[in-house]
Protein backbone atom coordinates (compact mmCIF):
# COMPACT_ATOMS: atom_id res chain seq x y z
CA UNK A 1 0.00 0.00 0.00
CA UNK A 2 3.14 2.52 1.11
CA UNK A 3 5.71 1.25 -1.64
CA UNK A 4 7.93 3.91 -1.04
CA UNK A 5 8.22 2.81 2.97
CA UNK A 6 9.80 -0.08 1.92
CA UNK A 7 12.49 2.10 0.27
CA UNK A 8 13.45 3.33 3.84
CA UNK A 9 12.41 0.17 5.87
CA UNK A 10 12.37 -3.03 4.00
CA UNK A 11 10.69 -5.78 5.25
CA UNK A 12 12.44 -9.22 5.98
CA UNK A 13 11.16 -11.09 2.88
CA UNK A 14 12.80 -8.27 0.84
CA UNK A 15 16.39 -8.13 2.92
CA UNK A 16 16.51 -12.00 2.29
CA UNK A 17 16.47 -11.82 -1.50
CA UNK A 18 19.45 -8.95 -1.47
CA UNK A 19 20.64 -11.27 0.54
CA UNK A 20 19.99 -14.60 -1.31
CA UNK A 21 21.30 -12.59 -4.60
CA UNK A 22 24.61 -11.52 -2.86
CA UNK A 23 25.70 -14.90 -2.03
CA UNK A 24 24.33 -16.88 -4.61
CA UNK A 25 27.55 -16.42 -6.75
CA UNK A 26 30.55 -16.20 -3.99
CA UNK A 27 30.62 -19.55 -3.85
CA UNK A 28 30.39 -21.66 -7.24
CA UNK A 29 31.14 -25.32 -7.69
CA UNK A 30 30.37 -25.47 -3.93
CA UNK A 31 26.91 -26.67 -2.39
CA UNK A 32 26.38 -24.19 0.70
CA UNK A 33 22.53 -23.15 1.21
CA UNK A 34 21.26 -20.33 3.43
CA UNK A 35 19.52 -21.59 6.05
CA UNK A 36 17.16 -18.59 6.79
CA UNK A 37 15.53 -17.19 9.97
CA UNK A 38 12.35 -18.24 11.08
CA UNK A 39 9.38 -17.29 13.24
CA UNK A 40 7.73 -14.12 13.98
CA UNK A 41 8.74 -11.72 11.56
CA UNK A 42 7.25 -8.25 13.22
CA UNK A 43 8.47 -7.00 16.64
CA UNK A 44 8.75 -10.06 18.11
CA UNK A 45 9.26 -10.24 21.82
CA UNK A 46 12.86 -12.11 21.63
CA UNK A 47 14.64 -12.87 18.43
CA UNK A 48 17.44 -15.93 19.73
CA UNK A 49 20.68 -15.57 17.36
CA UNK A 50 23.06 -19.00 16.83
CA UNK A 51 26.08 -19.46 15.65
CA UNK A 52 25.62 -21.16 12.10
CA UNK A 53 22.97 -24.37 11.26
CA UNK A 54 24.69 -27.60 11.28
CA UNK A 55 23.64 -30.82 9.13
CA UNK A 56 20.02 -31.40 10.11
CA UNK A 57 19.64 -27.58 9.64
CA UNK A 58 20.85 -27.95 5.97
CA UNK A 59 18.93 -30.62 5.21
CA UNK A 60 15.91 -28.82 6.51
CA UNK A 61 16.76 -26.06 5.99
CA UNK A 62 15.49 -24.82 8.80
CA UNK A 63 16.87 -23.33 11.66
CA UNK A 64 17.27 -24.85 15.20
CA UNK A 65 15.91 -28.95 14.34
CA UNK A 66 17.53 -31.73 15.08
CA UNK A 67 19.59 -32.31 18.38
CA UNK A 68 19.61 -28.11 18.46
CA UNK A 69 16.05 -28.11 18.29
CA UNK A 70 15.38 -29.92 21.59
CA UNK A 71 17.52 -27.47 23.08
CA UNK A 72 15.38 -25.15 21.50
CA UNK A 73 12.44 -26.59 22.85
CA UNK A 74 13.63 -27.17 26.45
CA UNK A 75 14.48 -23.09 26.07
CA UNK A 76 11.05 -22.31 25.44
CA UNK A 77 9.53 -24.34 28.06
CA UNK A 78 11.71 -22.75 30.46
CA UNK A 79 11.17 -19.23 29.30
CA UNK A 80 7.30 -19.76 28.76
CA UNK A 81 7.54 -18.91 25.36
CA UNK A 82 5.91 -20.29 22.38
CA UNK A 83 8.44 -20.93 18.96
CA UNK A 84 5.62 -18.75 17.09
CA UNK A 85 6.52 -15.87 19.08
CA UNK A 86 9.93 -15.72 18.89
CA UNK A 87 11.95 -15.14 15.77
CA UNK A 88 15.14 -17.94 15.55
CA UNK A 89 18.07 -17.61 13.54
CA UNK A 90 21.54 -17.75 12.85
CA UNK A 91 25.16 -15.43 12.90
CA UNK A 92 26.38 -17.11 9.81
CA UNK A 93 23.81 -18.75 7.35
CA UNK A 94 25.51 -21.51 6.12
CA UNK A 95 26.91 -24.77 7.98
CA UNK A 96 30.89 -24.23 8.50
CA UNK A 97 32.71 -27.80 8.50
CA UNK A 98 36.06 -29.51 7.96
CA UNK A 99 37.33 -32.94 7.51
CA UNK A 100 37.89 -34.58 11.20
CA UNK A 101 40.43 -37.18 11.12
CA UNK A 102 38.69 -39.78 9.76
CA UNK A 103 37.67 -37.85 6.58
CA UNK A 104 34.04 -37.62 8.17
CA UNK A 105 32.44 -34.01 7.48
CA UNK A 106 32.12 -32.12 10.53
CA UNK A 107 31.02 -28.68 11.75
CA UNK A 108 33.58 -26.00 12.71
CA UNK A 109 33.46 -22.60 13.85
CA UNK A 110 32.79 -19.68 11.73
CA UNK A 111 36.12 -18.18 10.41
CA UNK A 112 36.72 -14.51 10.13
CA UNK A 113 36.17 -14.56 6.59
CA UNK A 114 32.19 -15.67 7.25
CA UNK A 115 31.81 -13.63 9.82
CA UNK A 116 32.44 -10.41 8.16
CA UNK A 117 30.50 -11.79 4.74
CA UNK A 118 27.77 -12.62 6.89
CA UNK A 119 27.19 -10.07 10.32
CA UNK A 120 26.53 -7.13 7.76
CA UNK A 121 22.99 -8.72 6.70
CA UNK A 122 22.45 -9.97 10.15
CA UNK A 123 22.56 -6.55 11.35
CA UNK A 124 19.73 -5.62 8.70
CA UNK A 125 17.70 -8.97 9.21
CA UNK A 126 17.46 -7.16 13.20
CA UNK A 127 16.62 -3.83 11.34
CA UNK A 128 13.74 -5.67 9.70
CA UNK A 129 12.51 -7.87 12.29
CA UNK A 130 12.51 -5.36 15.44
CA UNK A 131 13.07 -7.41 18.16
CA UNK A 132 12.27 -5.91 21.54
CA UNK A 133 15.03 -8.27 23.09
CA UNK A 134 18.11 -10.33 21.65
CA UNK A 135 19.19 -13.28 23.38
CA UNK A 136 22.63 -15.38 21.66
CA UNK A 137 23.71 -17.93 22.54
CA UNK A 138 27.19 -18.78 22.88
CA UNK A 139 30.46 -16.50 21.72
CA UNK A 140 29.97 -15.91 18.08
CA UNK A 141 26.55 -14.11 18.23
CA UNK A 142 27.59 -12.26 21.17
CA UNK A 143 30.58 -11.22 19.97
CA UNK A 144 29.02 -10.07 16.51
CA UNK A 145 26.76 -8.01 18.15
CA UNK A 146 28.79 -6.42 20.72
CA UNK A 147 32.25 -4.39 20.51
CA UNK A 148 33.81 -8.30 19.88
CA UNK A 149 35.75 -8.24 23.40
CA UNK A 150 33.08 -9.38 26.35
CA UNK A 151 32.62 -13.32 26.46
CA UNK A 152 29.64 -14.97 27.48
CA UNK A 153 31.80 -16.31 30.43
CA UNK A 154 32.07 -13.09 31.98
CA UNK A 155 28.09 -11.67 31.16
CA UNK A 156 25.74 -14.48 30.80
CA UNK A 157 22.61 -14.33 32.13
CA UNK A 158 23.21 -10.50 32.11
CA UNK A 159 21.42 -7.59 30.09
CA UNK A 160 24.03 -5.45 27.45
CA UNK A 161 23.66 -2.88 25.03
CA UNK A 162 23.76 -3.85 21.14
CA UNK A 163 25.25 -2.76 18.13
CA UNK A 164 21.88 -3.14 16.38
CA UNK A 165 19.71 -1.06 19.11
CA UNK A 166 17.97 -3.91 20.74
CA UNK A 167 19.24 -4.71 24.08
CA UNK A 168 21.05 -7.85 24.13
CA UNK A 169 20.70 -11.00 26.59
CA UNK A 170 23.79 -13.42 26.54
CA UNK A 171 23.47 -17.07 27.01
CA UNK A 172 25.49 -19.95 26.76
CA UNK A 173 25.68 -21.90 24.27
CA UNK A 174 23.18 -25.03 24.82
CA UNK A 175 25.12 -27.45 22.97
CA UNK A 176 28.38 -26.57 25.10
CA UNK A 177 26.62 -27.81 28.27
CA UNK A 178 26.93 -31.20 26.50
CA UNK A 179 30.76 -30.90 27.18
CA UNK A 180 30.74 -28.84 30.24
CA UNK A 181 27.81 -30.52 32.46
CA UNK A 182 28.55 -27.77 35.19
CA UNK A 183 27.07 -25.09 33.07
CA UNK A 184 23.96 -27.08 33.12
CA UNK A 185 22.29 -25.14 36.54
CA UNK A 186 24.20 -22.02 35.15
CA UNK A 187 22.38 -21.58 31.87
CA UNK A 188 19.08 -22.80 33.50
CA UNK A 189 19.34 -19.98 35.95
CA UNK A 190 19.98 -17.73 33.37
CA UNK A 191 16.97 -18.36 31.17
CA UNK A 192 14.61 -18.30 34.07
CA UNK A 193 16.34 -15.02 35.00
CA UNK A 194 15.40 -13.53 30.98
CA UNK A 195 11.78 -15.36 31.68
CA UNK A 196 11.13 -12.85 34.48
CA UNK A 197 12.54 -10.46 32.82
CA UNK A 198 10.35 -10.59 29.89
CA UNK A 199 6.99 -10.62 32.17
N1 LIG B 1 21.70 -25.21 14.95
C1 LIG B 1 21.48 -23.91 14.67
O1 LIG B 1 20.61 -23.58 13.84
N2 LIG B 1 22.21 -23.01 15.32
C2 LIG B 1 23.13 -23.31 16.23
O2 LIG B 1 23.75 -22.41 16.80
C3 LIG B 1 23.35 -24.69 16.50
C4 LIG B 1 22.62 -25.61 15.83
Amino acid sequence: MFPLLEVFMPGLQSVYKEMLAFFQPLWPGEDKPLVLGEGKEDAPVLMLVGEAPGETEVLKRRPFVGKAGKNLDEFLTLARLNREDIFVTNTVKIRPTEKGPTGRTRNRAPNKEELSLFVPWLMKEIQAVRPKALVTLGNVPLKALTDGKITVGDCHGQWLESRAGAPLFALYHPASIIYRRALAPVYEQDVLILAENLR
